[in-house]
């Protein structure tokens, strides 16, 4: 093995030195849009200066962004999505269509420097769109040729499970359904138009699948003695990113393609997450992305221990926290602003200002995993024919769902909507969770550590000021439960689809719960009532 370092390290320093001559290691931003309540393009354009980022991605091609970004000099890559691939690569017009619409109106004064054929196509979409990526960016590339628009280059971006094995990096392989059919090809391609190895890389993912194993410090780009020798090669690794990149750059070599340039496409740190994700907090996020720009921005590059000295062009992910992002609440928080354009912390992507004069960060707090339990239950508050079409499918999955909250079963009552729902959407979470399913239903779903089926919250309204008890603190009255009053509270007043829809504040909701489903109802020790600032 160690033969075949040679080859690769003398052509490293002949491509270093043009690499980064031309490109540059300042990092970009990728723009995502999902959500609901984020700035408009021109005001975004603005905060990606004040970031300092040399570069900015969308995932589409939305002609207000790119009218917003003309005359600016951040470099831009634009992004088919990956709907449209079937049609891209097998109907030449349309494809010149795509180009003629999205790229030739905002070219040049918009510095569209990279075109992305799809998103992780191989980890998103059905196997019957993988055979036509290539072409689809064959005919991409053909058609900016066609519009003399030849400094685009075209990509695609691949997360890692373009790989089979990537331990130690020298064993990185492309999969086996891939790699002739799809991988070779388009290393081909890339290799031949100069163009990049787009890649998606999160050592975050990687250590929340094992952090008793992966040390926290080895994956936020900041352990000064932890190392990881690739025995294959003899490389000694220091963190986990290099070597997720250089399992690539083994995969792209085993396949004949060792010269091809990676450009991190996405990489990040979430600075939020659900309770049962570890690590995703603003301390962590800032360590990272910080240690990342550093990293690259460091002169002169280092690049990683198969590519020392290469310049690693990239993006960030992401600009916003997006509220809309399907998934784990990680999901929804990787960005460096919040919606309303504040920074969720100090950054600089220029590398210029100094650590120092950052803002202090809070304390990390979920570094350990939660060790209690969790419940998934519906959003108070949330549309209700939505909760009731997730209801009804969280009720069609899985092995007797919904079986206790039938009509006559033990958790029938109460006979809500909301505790319905909650008990199905706990009821999927706990079959799912395990094969990756979320307790999310677009935002119908939360996660809570409090146990829908004890009441903890001893303060309930009076029976009948219920309804009008929206006020403070109004017929409030401070009651230990016991069965006998819960059900006599329930047969006298509960109607539960007017409290439940109409009345948010906790403490009125809190008597109506799965109590009835609780096989261990006995078990209750009334605890002190929590404050009014409770969660
Ligand atoms: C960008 O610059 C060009 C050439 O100077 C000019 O014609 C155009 O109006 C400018 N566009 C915007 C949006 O500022
Ligand atoms: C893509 O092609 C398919 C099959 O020819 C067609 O049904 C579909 O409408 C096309 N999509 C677009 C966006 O034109
Ligand atoms: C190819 O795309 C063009 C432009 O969208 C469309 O008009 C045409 O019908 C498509 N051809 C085929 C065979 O689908
Ligand atoms: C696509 O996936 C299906 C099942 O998931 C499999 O049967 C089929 O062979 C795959 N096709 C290709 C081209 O890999
Ligand atoms: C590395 O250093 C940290 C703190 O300095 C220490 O806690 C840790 O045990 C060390 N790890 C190894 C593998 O030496
Ligand atoms: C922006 O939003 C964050 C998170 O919701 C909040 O903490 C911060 O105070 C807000 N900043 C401004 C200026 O409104
Ligand atoms: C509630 O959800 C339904 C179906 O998801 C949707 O059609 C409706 O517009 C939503 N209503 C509101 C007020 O958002
Ligand atoms: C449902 O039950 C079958 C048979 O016992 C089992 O194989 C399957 O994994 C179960 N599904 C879930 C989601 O637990
Ligand atoms: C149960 O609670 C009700 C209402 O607070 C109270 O009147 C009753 O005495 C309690 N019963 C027992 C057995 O504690
Ligand atoms: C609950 O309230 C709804 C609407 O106000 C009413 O139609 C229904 O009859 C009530 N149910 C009970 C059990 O009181």
């Amino acid at each position: 093995m160690a033969m075949l370092l040679i080859i690769p390290l003398l052509v490293h320093s002949i491509l270093f030195t043009i690499s980064s001559a031309v490109f540059s290691p300042q990092p970009g931003i990728c723009y995502g849009q999902l959500g609901n309540n984020l700035p408009p393009p021109w005001k975004s354009v603005e905060l990606i200066k004040s970031l300092k980022a040399k570069r900015v991605k969308i995932y589409d091609a939305t002609p207000e962004i790119l009218h917003a970004l003309k005359n600016t000099t951040i470099q831009v890559s634009i992004m088919v999505p990956n709907e449209i691939i079937f049609n891209v690569s097998t109907n030449k017009t349309f494809s010149d269509q795509w180009v003629r619409k999205n790229v030739v109106p905002f070219y040049p004064h918009t510095l569209i420097r990279y075109l992305l054929v799809g998103n992780e196509v191989i980890s998103s979409t059905k196997n019957d769109t993988w055979q036509h990526l290539v072409p689809a960016m064959r005919n991409i590339k053909r058609s900016l040729r066609s519009f003399r628009i030849n400094k685009v280059k075209v990509g695609t971006p691949s997360a890692m499970d373009v790989l089979e094995s990537s331990f130690p990096p020298s064993n990185g392989a492309f999969r086996k359904d891939i790699a002739a059919p799809i991988m070779k090809p388009m290393l081909k391609f890339l290799d031949r138009t100069k163009s990049f190895f787009f890649l998606d890389v999160y050592p975050f993912f990687a250590w929340a699948s094992d952090p008793t194993n992966i040390k926290l410090e080895y994956a936020l780009l900041e352990s000064k003695n932890i190392t990881v020798t690739d025995s294959g090669t003899g490389l000694v690794y220091s963190n986990l990113f290099d070597q997720m990149v250089d399992a690539v750059y083994f995969a792209m070599k085993r396949v004949g393609y060792p010269n091809i340039r990676i450009f991190i496409a996405e990489t990040g740190w979430p600075n939020k997450g659900d309770i049962d994700q570890i690590g995703a907090n603003i301390f962590n996020a800032a360590a990272y992305n910080r240690n990342f720009v550093k990293k690259v921005m460091t002169k002169p590059p280092v690049g990683t221990p198969a590519r020392p000295g290469w310049v690693l062009p990239s993006f960030i992910f992401a600009l916003y926290n997006e509220n809309q992002k399907p998934g784990p609440g990680t999901e929804r928080h990787f960005g460096l602003l919040f919606p309303n354009g504040s920074m969720v912390y100090d950054i600089d992507l220029s590398w210029k200002t100094p650590e120092s004069e950052f803002r202090a960060l809070p304390a990390p707090e979920n570094n350990a995993p939660y060790k209690g339990k969790i419940w998934c239950v519906a959003v108070r508050g949330a549309n209700e024919t939505a909760v009731a079409s997730a209801l009804s499918y969280a009720c069609s999955q899985g092995n007797n769902t919904c079986y206790p909250i039938r009509a006559g079963k033990r958790c029938f009552k109460p006979d809500s909507l909301y505790w319905h729902a909650s008990y199905a959407f706990s009821s999927y979470w706990a079959q799912f969770r395990k094969t990756g399913g979320t307790c999310y239903f677009d935002g119908l779903a939360t996660q809570t550590t409090k146990d829908p089926s004890t009441l903890r919250i001893l303060q309930v309204p009076k029976c009948n000021t219920m309804k009008e008890s929206t006020q403070e603190n109004e017929d409030i009255i401070t009651t230990p439960f016991n069965d006998s009053f819960i059900d006599d509270y329930y047969s006298c007043c509960c109607n539960i689809s007017n409290l439940l829809f109409h009345h948010f504040d906790i403490r009125l909701i809190a008597f109506i719960s799965l109590i009835f489903c609780s096989s261990s109802r006995q078990q209750y020790v009334p605890t002190t009532p929590p404050g009014r600032n409770s969660k």
